[in-house]
């Protein structure tokens, strides 16, 4: 099977095909998500939930990051790999993050992802332009659980509606690749991908986006905590590990899932 570049991926996007995610942290889960058609493995900082049991993604650091994407790029022979870019590792200006995604990037990914809106723009636009693509997350970004006052839904009214429109504009003006939108209202995602030329990766944001991301222990129903209402368990009734993960990137691809019942 072709490996899924980035250019490979726009050419699923202008196709109206949509692109499967789910995240992944080691090497045999990275090959058995890559044997099962995943368009992108995410190395994500969610890592601190559900391989290390924090209640936040804020322990996580760049050495758990790179430890991991190293991992997973020798587990991925065909999936695009992209890692999370952890706490406080590039907010404190584009330097910053230049020093740290370039380290991801050595260890194996081929692009990484970092939460925020225009704020992050001149970062964004300082990555892109030397060689790094940017995967921007807006909507809930859980980095900023403290500062949101929990895990809420964003981007309800219409002044926050625009706000991450504006947002989204800024951050694909910059140069992002691509947009991760979480947690918002199931309209306000299909806006966003309506308006923008790159394509949205949704988890929580409704059936209208380019793509959808799960946490693989949410979508294998073996995280102990609580899950999102976007959650939905494909282990359940499937007879492998391997039939799961099938059974996401169909109902993906089909535009079954996400159903009303995972939507806000
Ligand atoms: O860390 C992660 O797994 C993520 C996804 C929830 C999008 O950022
Ligand atoms: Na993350």
């Amino acid at each position: 099977d072709k490996p899924v570049t980035l250019h490979e991926l726009g050419t699923r996007y202008a196709a109206g095909e949509k692109i499967a995610t789910l995240t992944a942290y080691d090497a045999s889960f990275a090959a058995l998500l890559d044997r099962c058609g995943i368009d992108v493995i995410l190395v994500g900082d969610s890592l601190g939930n559900v391989l290390q049991g924090h209640g936040t993604t804020l322990p996580v650091t760049m050495e758990h990051m790179i430890y991991h994407t190293e991992s997973v790029a020798r587990g991925s022979k065909r999936a695009f790999v992209a890692a999370d870019m952890p706490w406080a590792s590039y907010q404190e200006s584009p330097a910053q993050a230049l020093r740290n995604a370039s380290r991801l990037m050595a260890a194996g990914a081929q692009m990484v992802k970092l939460e925020g809106g225009a704020v992050m723009a001149e970062t964004v636009r300082f990555l892109s332009e030397r060689g790094i693509p940017v995967w921007a997350h807006i909507g809930l970004t859980p980095q900023s659980v403290h500062a949101l006052g929990g895990y809420r839904v964003q981007g309800k009214g219409e002044d926050a509606a625009r706000r991450m429109k504006d947002d989204a504009l800024s951050l694909q003006q910059a140069g992002a690749a691509m947009l991760l939108i979480e947690m918002i209202p199931a309209t306000l995602g299909a806006e966003l991908t309506q308006l923008l030329k790159i394509p949205t990766i949704g988890i929580g944001a409704g059936p209208g986006c380019s793509g959808q991301v799960l946490v693989l222990h949410d979508m294998l129903g073996i995280y102990p905590g609580k899950t999102a209402r976007f959650v939905r368990n494909f282990l359940q009734g499937a007879e492998s590990i391997d039939a799961a993960v099938r059974a996401y990137v169909g109902a993906v691809k089909d535009g079954s899932f996400p159903a009303p019942e995972h939507t806000y």
